[in-house]
């Protein structure tokens, strides 16, 4: 059975978190809001909790887990930190960011896949904060869905992949950013490669240390053998029931190509705010305005969810520029296309 504890957002009560705090401790797993995705959390320290979470999401063992901490100092309790972890901690923590850094043995090799290094996120959000300070460890934490399927950026998303597979559910209504963190892995004192772009942008990270570097296997398909720097990233994401497709092209020509869609094809619309009096609104899905790369990322997944439910061939949406966020949209968009790219 699933416990659900609706809380607010700002302010959770202290008991309900108490409560949840409890199941942590005693080895189970609770789902919880950030400001990025749910997660779903373990005692960071347990091992034998952490493999309850793979086997709760179907989720294969060599994918290690991100460790959430409420300070960002207690990095250096689970991890070895570096210069370069202080600088990026100063400027984008509590907030969307992840870093990879050289595990402490405190930390089970069953939350890392085996690897020496640790994935450390301190969330922003006050209900996280709460849970993994009442807690008194760090949770382990994957994006709190099936394995396969898009993040869950509500608790009606979490109940709907977990509901039955775990301890509790923590209600925190609709997360912010709607987009996973970025996550950073540290080569040197002043460099890093970026291994998923999310809502600490690209520039941002360049404003905090000189090198920063795309990791190659970003947004391309890996040659046959390659082992990805980020484990996660091998693996199929995000993807619709039915295949995605994105366009790319002049305004005008991309609008042309959706109204045809919709008069021959049984298809679904990811639109932006501009078009939608131009379209018919049988499975349109307003994502935002054109130029609202935030709105966009926080009604990514959720659309990606309601398309499930439709019974259509195909699911269209627009190829999103590179630039700033929308580096993050792009990289999500296009693994849940599988590469699927019209230009018109
Ligand atoms: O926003 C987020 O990061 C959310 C919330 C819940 O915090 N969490 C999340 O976790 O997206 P997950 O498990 O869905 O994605 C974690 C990614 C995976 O691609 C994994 O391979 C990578 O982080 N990762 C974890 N530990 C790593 C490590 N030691 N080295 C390289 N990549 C690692
Ligand atoms: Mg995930």
């Amino acid at each position: 059975m699933t416990q659900f504890f609706t809380v607010d957002a700002l302010s959770p009560d202290k008991e309900l978190i108490q409560r949840a705090a409890k199941l942590i401790q005693d080895g189970g797993l609770v789902a919880f809001p950030t400001e990025t995705v749910y997660g779903l959390g373990a005692n960071a320290t347990d091992a034998e909790a952490a493999k309850k979470i793979y086997a709760a999401k179907g989720r294969p063992s060599d994918n290690p887990l991100i460790i959430h901490i409420s300070r960002p100092e207690d990095a250096a309790l689970y991890a070895e930190v570096t210069p370069a972890y202080e600088r990026l901690a100063r400027a984008f923590m509590p907030g969307p960011l992840t870093v990879i850094l050289k595990k402490k043995s405190v930390i089970p090799p069953s939350v890392t896949g085996g690897l020496d290094t640790v994935a450390v996120r301190c969330p922003s959000h006050p209900v996280a904060r709460a849970l993994i300070e009442a807690s008194g460890t760090a949770i382990a934490a994957p994006s709190a869905n099936r394995s396969g399927s898009p993040s869950p950026t509500a608790a009606q998303h979490v109940r709907h992949d977990l509901d039955g597979r775990i301890d509790a559910i923590i209600d925190g209504g609709a997360c912010e950013i709607g987009l996973e963190s970025t996550i950073v892995a540290l080569t040197g004192d002043d460099e890093a490669v970026l291994l998923r772009p999310g809502a600490v942008t690209y520039d941002a990270l360049c404003c905090v240390l000189s090198h920063v570097t795309l990791s190659h296997t970003l947004n391309g398909a890996l040659s046959e053998n390659e082992r990805p720097l980020s484990p996660g990233m091998k693996y199929k994401h995000y993807a619709p029931s039915a295949p995605l497709v994105l366009l790319d092209g002049e305004e005008s020509a991309v609008l042309r190509y959706l109204q045809n869609a919709q008069r021959t094809e049984r298809c679904a619309i990811l639109c932006y705010a501009e078009e939608t009096d131009s379209l018919s609104p049988e499975h349109l899905l307003c994502v935002g305005a054109r130029e609202d790369l935030a709105a966009q990322s926080a009604s990514l997944f959720a659309a990606l969810r309601q398309t499930d439910g439709m019974n259509i061939d195909v699911v269209y949406a627009h190829l999103p520029t590179q630039d700033g966020l929308g580096l993050a949209l792009y990289n999500r968009l296009i693994r849940a296309a599988a590469h699927t790219v019209k230009y018109l």
